[in-house]
């Protein structure tokens, strides 16, 4: 879909020009369109097969993309009439549960259809969808109205793992609230021996489009895909995995230009920011122990300085520098207050979608960030240093924060967040170094001169160390060995700084 222009104005340039300032977006700039296709993606698998994990992931992750996506869990509708069923409700040869099984996907689809037709994008129909026949059905109301059916089958033959997600999800399923867990374990693994009995692999002669995850994608078998969203999701789900793994986000250290409040650049840390470097490995040692990492930076100065110390195989990725504020890289927001009131104001209207004129916008990092997305899905204990935007941009895709929030959120300086994926949700915890250093949020509205570069002193307690005369030494200091002996000295300043309170 071609982009339509929903803003335009103009204020005057630094030598007096007029500039035009014009952002292009969609029609509803909430959703990006990147073809005309409306997906169906139908979950097929034996219960407890990580179907719904999956298919939220998919949601979040097509949501993030800002396409608009939504999980129809069948399960849910049928727990408004029968919220606690047992194993015999699933038997295939009970005629009352058939037909209330049936009643529940029928109201599923029912709400799909309704919400394709007001727009929807790409459905997840969350359910075992077990046979032949009701799979033949989908397909018929879906082709009826166009849309496109993509099936994900997920298989797995692994009796442990099964069991083990069983403990660890099924006993705690509303399903079995106020129940003996093992009396649920056992419920449950009967409720899945009933499915076995009907229960077909997708097969060739259903002539549809499917990817089939066997053993969580240790082997995939991908058929008749149609077109571009439609190999974005199979692709995105191939990289799924369940080792158990964390993500670690930091900002580089305050950087020179941080602390004289200006945007964009590529300054070195100031000398607080290389302390935050020398600290960071015992930072990250007591949240990481023994496990193998790997770390990327972006291809700024700041955030290879703010890695120069961790040990751990390193990798710089252009897609992590920060968001090019184009005409306004390296002024201070005063001076783009002052300079292109009409933009400072409208970048606080709608922080998401306004692109720096010559620069970005957070959507459009997002865009770029794909990739990163994808390879962090993919891969397993990962530390990401990187700039405020961008690591606002990661955040929002792991913890699910929606577009309008997602550029306010206070990311602090000198904190390393771990986000640990659980089978429902992520596990946030925050590690603060004991090194001060400026705030670089601006709340939204607020006056410039009252935001960034203040102190961080709700943050970062301690007392605040060098004059920027001192940072200037830092960054011009040949070698890390005289760069680590300043911060040294700066650090033991602040300790007695703290001392005297
Ligand atoms: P049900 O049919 O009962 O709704 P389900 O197939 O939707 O079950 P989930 O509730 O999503 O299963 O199960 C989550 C569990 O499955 C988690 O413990 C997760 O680690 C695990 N899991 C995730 N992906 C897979 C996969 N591809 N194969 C097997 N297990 C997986
Ligand atoms: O048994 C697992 C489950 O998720 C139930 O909660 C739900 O009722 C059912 O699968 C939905 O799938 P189907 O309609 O294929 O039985």
């Amino acid at each position: 879909m071609i982009g339509h222009i929903f803003w335009m104005d103009s204020s005057e340039g630094e030598n007096g020009d007029e500039l035009l300032h014009v952002t292009y977006g969609t029609n509803a700039h909430d959703e990006t369109q990147v073809d005309d296709s409306q997906i169906c993606v139908v979950m097929v698998g034996l219960p407890a097969r990580g179907k719904s994990l999956i298919a939220q992931k998919i949601v979040r992750y097509l949501k993030w993309l800002s396409i608009n996506a939504k999980s129809f869990n069948v399960g849910s509708y049928r727990r408004a009439d029968t919220p606690q069923p047992n194993a015999e409700f699933f038997n295939t040869g009970n005629t009352e549960g058939e037909r209330m099984r049936r009643a529940a996907a029928e109201a599923a689809v029912s709400d799909m259809l309704k919400w394709f037709g007001e727009g929807g994008h790409v459905a997840i129909l969350d359910a075992t969808n077990s046979t032949k026949a009701r799979r033949t059905w989908i397909k018929g109301q879906c082709d009826a109205k166009g849309y496109e059916c993509l099936f994900v089958e997920s298989r797995c033959d692994d009796p442990d793992l099964v069991l083990s997600n069983v403990l660890s999800v099924k006993t705690s399923s509303p399903d079995y609230v106020g129940q003996d867990p093992e009396d649920a374990v056992k419920d449950f693994m009967a409720r899945i021996r009933n499915y076995e009995k009907v229960y077909q692999s997708i097969g060739d002669e259903e002539q549809v489009t499917f990817v089939k995850l066997i053993n969580v994608g240790s082997q995939v078998v991908i058929n008749a895909v149609q077109n571009y969203l439609q190999t974005r999701i199979i692709y995105f789900t191939m990289n799924l995995h369940i080792t158990p793994r964390s993500i670690w986000l930091s900002r580089h250290g305050e950087s020179q230009y941080n602390v004289e409040g200006k945007i964009g650049g590529d300054a070195d840390l100031s000398v607080r920011g290389y302390a935050y470097a020398q600290a960071l490995p015992e930072l990250v040692a007591k949240s990481v122990g023994d496990a193998e990492i790997t770390l990327w930076t972006s291809t700024m100065k700041r955030t290879i300085q703010t890695a120069h110390h961790l040990k751990y195989p390193k990798k710089q990725w252009k897609a992590l520098d920060e968001l090019d504020a184009g005409v306004c890289d390296g002024l201070t927001y005063e001076e783009i207050e002052e300079k292109y009131p009409v933009d400072f104001r409208a970048r606080d209207d709608d922080k998401y979608n306004y692109r720096y004129h010559g620069g970005e916008s957070y959507r459009d990092v997002v865009t770029r960030l794909e990739p990163i997305i994808m390879e962090m899905e993919r891969g397993e204990n990962i530390m990401v240093v990187t700039h405020q935007a961008v690591l606002r941009c990661i955040y929002a895709y792991f913890m699910n924060v929606p577009q309008d929030q997602s550029p306010w959120m206070e990311i602090p300086l000198h904190t390393v967040i771990k986000l640990t994926p659980r089978a429902y949700g992520t596990q946030e915890e925050r590690f603060k170094a004991d090194i001060p250093a400026v705030s670089t949020f601006r709340a939204k509205y607020a006056s410039a001169n009252m935001g960034a570069g203040s102190e961080e002193a709700t943050e970062n307690s301690g007392a605040p160390t060098e004059a920027p005369a001192q940072v200037d030494g830092v960054a011009d200091a040949a070698t890390t060995e005289a760069k680590d002996a300043i911060i040294a000295s700066a650090v033991a300043a602040n300790d007695v700084a703290k001392e005297r309170g």
